[in-house]
């Protein structure tokens, strides 16, 4: 089950994985049906299996026996809109790895991460949290955090809408940008995540059930841009063992913090090694995503629960 206006790809990349488990193709199911608004219902099968799940949308023709639900690639803006299908699904005993509104929200609403980080002592930068800030306001935040800054929305994806902060005449465009979007935004202090040859980097470590699955390093040639892919940092699939020591650890912390069964954690090795961000659906990565993370999540769903 994916939001189908997402062109992102993951959808593809599990559907094979699901094939590959089990030489079967899965159906796929359009979640916006299952948010706010839409027709889908659910009700337990009237089979004996455990956990299978009877998914309908009569007027789409849609009926389905689901033996476990799969839950990927729902857009963070839309995750509100499914908690209450998110908690049908629980209720009715789903075999997902995809049922816990809470740790989605609190991953998602980076404000909510930040607090659930302080409480529970994850490393990030110093953050404080702005919401419609007075230019008096935002400028005092500014000046607390040393004046060198990056701004985010508390809700986005894909390095959109961040920004590198280092003036007072950038600072007021970001807050221009973030009032007309109708957006509460973060600044938190720079991580100096600079490689030995000047360029920013960082890295992508994707945890499954408590275990690092994939990790991958993100370099960056523009020090004012985010270190997404799709902001042109360059990604490598780093080996076992050429993650900085302490990474992989830091990762499993701050996805068992948040309640997340799998996480695509951002994180810098500098200032003791630090977390940006956990993603609760981790794009798959072209390079070996299938087998190191669509593979291993699909197959948590089908063996013994
Ligand atoms: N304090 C910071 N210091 C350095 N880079 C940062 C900082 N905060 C954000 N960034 C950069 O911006 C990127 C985007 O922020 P992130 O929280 O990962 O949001 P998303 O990827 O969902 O847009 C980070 O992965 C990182 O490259
Ligand atoms: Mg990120």
């Amino acid at each position: 089950m994916t939001d189908h206006s997402s062109t992102e790809g993951s959808r593809d990349v599990l559907a094979t994985a699901v094939r590959t488990l089990t030489g079967r193709p899965p159906v796929l199911v359009d979640a916006r049906h299952f948010m706010t608004g839409g027709t889908g219902r659910i009700t337990r099968a009237a089979i004996p299996e455990v956990g299978a799940l009877r998914l309908e949308v009569p007027a789409e023709g849609i009926a389905v026996t689901a033996e476990a639900v799969l839950v990927y690639e729902v857009p963070p803006h839309r995750r509100r809109d499914f908690e209450a299908f998110q908690r049908l699904l629980r209720d009715h005993g789903a075999r997902s790895l995809g049922t816990d509104a809470e740790a989605w929200r609190t991953a998602t609403e980076k404000d909510l991460t930040v607090e659930r980080f302080v409480r529970d002592g994850i490393p990030h930068m110093p953050t404080l949290t702005l919401s419609r800030p007075s230019p008096e306001a935002a400028a005092e935040a500014f000046d607390r955090l040393g004046g060198d800054v990056w701004a985010r929305p508390t809700v986005g994806m894909g390095g959109s809408d961040v920004f590198h902060i280092t003036t007072g005449a950038q600072l007021a465009a970001a807050a221009r940008h973030y009032a007309e979007a109708g957006t509460d935004w973060l600044i938190a202090r720079d991580a100096a995540n600079f490689a030995p040859d000047g360029r920013r980097h960082q890295y992508r470590v994707v945890v499954l059930d408590g275990r690092v699955v994939r990790a991958v390093e993100h370099v960056q040639a523009n020090p004012d841009a985010p270190c997404n892919e799709c902001r042109g940092a360059v990604s490598t699939l780093l080996e076992e063992g050429e993650l900085p020591g302490g990474l992989a650890e830091l990762a499993v912390a701050a996805t068992k913090s948040l309640g997340l069964p799998l996480a695509g954690v951002d994180l810098a090795a500098e200032n003791g090694g630090v977390v940006f961000e956990a993603n609760v659906h981790p794009v798959f990565g072209s390079v070996g995503g299938l087998e190191t993370v669509a593979v291993p999540y699909a197959a948590a769903h089908l063996g013994p629960w």
